[in-house]
């Protein structure tokens, strides 16, 4: 039996509703045919874009799509994507599985997938191979309204008015893909790129007086390359660069700090099966995915020393399982199956988010189709949701709620003492119609678990709930596509002002209190 204890009356912040974001690349399938097939395309879309996937992710609710890199995004020139379709450069995808790149989807398929999705949208410009003017002007493309050459060109591409470019991304992995810099040598790049991404049809002086960091949504919040993994001497070169000479007025100049870390169970040369696992490879991937609640604090403890008051968000803009492709697939295309074991990989890791939320405020799963921890698998004219997809129905009440304190008795499982892990992983927030939510999952492969739980400060009178279980290999195929889909969990009583239930092994549950 684990005792749950939830205080919703102690509230501990806003669970930014981007803490449930997501990537797309130009790579492999993901762009291409993943989301986007072409109008002239046989499989049914909007616009180019497919209409089955779009209404897959509009039941997640999708809050922000970032693209179009990852490393491609430091090889990307803008003006190649823009214009009649027919007269844009096709190119090689050098980074990715050596394919020929037409440069048909571009910043304004770009902005309509978003728009058809409902989302915000994250831009991540070009630091590493392009110049100032490439990313300032992109910038006037896209959002300035007025005459100008880059309005002019917008409007002549057939869109004059201008988008809104909520988050704006100064390089990726800027350590590594990215021009392999130093951190003070990238941090005086941001400096200087960062001030030529100009707040257009904003009072500038009004816009620096109300800056509220992150929380201002008026602006382009714009994003600095943070670090990989454990690596807090990026951090902290970063940060000190970024705040020298201008600690007041360093809010506004960037409003988040990236953090990237992938789960590979056997080490980055290995990676490991996605589907061909063992439990000892289950426990080790869950306990790697549970790091990640070390690294935030570590490099979070770094941005408290600079930003105490917490207006930089930690983006945690890259995230996910990357598996070894699979078998027969292009290994530049960083395709893998889905199973519950990247199902409890969401859990453990959106569970660390929402807890998180005093400072990690967006975070996007890497990547959104046909690429590593994908949400949705495409094949032709067919397309599936992966057990991720389950998990990120199950939370999304989350999104913009009210997290509350709560606290569950675990005990550590696993199989090898270095990676031994929790056993339940929770987390409990206050949506915006008052009713308590709760998002809890069981890692171990074989042991139910009965849980009791006292909530204090709510009047709990109904509960309903959903579960994702199944056998840690389950997966959705395209002969069987809903074989692992969540269902109405009946388990859960209100006995003497306490919730009851027993968990599943290898589960995913998400309880509603009213
Ligand atoms: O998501 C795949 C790649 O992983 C991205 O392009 C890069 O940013 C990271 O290394």
């Amino acid at each position: 039996m684990a005792k749950y204890y939830i205080n919703a009356a102690q509230k501990e912040g806003r669970i930014h509703k981007e803490i449930y974001g997501h990537f797309s690349e130009h790579l492999g399938r993901c762009i291409y045919e993943g989301l986007y097939v072409g109008e002239d395309s046989d499989i049914p879309n909007v616009n180019g874009m497919r209409k089955d996937v779009v209404e897959a992710l509009k039941e997640i609710r999708v809050p922000v799509l970032r693209w179009p890199g990852g490393c491609f995004a430091d090889e990307y020139h803008w003006k190649d994507g823009i214009g009649p379709k027919e007269n844009r450069k096709r190119m090689i995808n050098t980074h990715w599985g050596g394919v020929v790149e037409d440069n048909s989807f571009g910043t304004h398929e770009f902005m309509e997938l978003c728009s058809q999705i409902g989302c915000e949208t994250y831009v991540n410009g070009n630091l590493g191979s392009g110049t100032v003017q490439e990313m300032s002007e992109w910038i006037e493309y896209m959002t300035f309204n007025g005459v100008s050459p880059m309005s002019e060109l917008r409007a002549k591409n057939g869109h004059p008015e201008p988008w809104k470019v909520d988050f704006f991304g100064v390089g990726n992995e800027n350590w590594g893909c990215g021009g392999n810099m130093t951190p003070e040598f990238y941090a005086n790049e941001y400096r200087r790129y960062q001030t030529f991404v100009r707040q257009y049809g904003l009072d500038m002086m009004a816009a620096a007086s109300e800056d509220k960091g992150f929380e201002t949504d008026n602006r382009i919040r714009k994003i600095a390359c943070g670090a990989n993994i454990a690596d807090t001497e990026w951090t902290e070169g970063v940060l000190k660069t970024l705040f020298r000479h201008c600690e007041e007025r360093f809010h506004g100049n960037a409003d988040g700090l990236s953090l990237h870390y992938y789960v590979h169970p056997e080490g980055w040369d290995i990676k490991g099966s996605a589907t061909d696992f063992d439990d000892k490879a289950w426990y080790k991937t869950l306990a790697k995915a549970n790091y990640m609640d070390e690294l935030v604090s570590m490099h979070g403890a770094i941005m408290d020393q600079y930003d105490p008051e917490k207006k930089l968000g930690m983006i945690v803009d890259e995230w996910g399982t990357w598996f070894t492709v699979e078998p027969g697939t292009n290994p530049g295309f960083l395709y893998q199956q889905n199973t519950m074991r990247d199902a409890l990989v969401a859990c453990v890791t959106l569970n660390i988010f929402n807890k998180h939320c005093d400072r990690v405020k967006m975070a996007c799963l890497a990547q959104m189709v046909n690429v590593l921890q994908s949400v949705i698998l495409t094949e032709g004219a067919q397309m599936l949701k992966t057990p991720t997809w389950h998990v990120f129905r199950l939370f999304r009440e989350h999104q913009d709620a009210q997290l509350v304190n709560s606290c569950i008795e675990t005990k550590r499982i696993g199989e090898e003492a270095e990676f031994m892990v929790p056993n339940l992983s929770e987390s409990a927030s206050i949506d915006a119609e008052g009713r308590l939510q709760i998002t809890i999952g069981n890692l171990s492969v074989s042991e139910d678990t009965p849980v009791e739980t006292e909530i204090a400060g709510y009047d709990a009178k109904k509960v309903t709930a959903w579960i994702l279980t199944g056998d840690m290999h389950d997966k959705n195929t395209f002969d069987d596509p809903d074989h692992v889909k969540a269902e109405k969990f009946e388990g859960a009583v209100l006995k003497d002002g306490k919730l009851c239930f027993t968990i599943p092994a290898c589960s995913v549950l998400n309880l509603t209190v009213e």
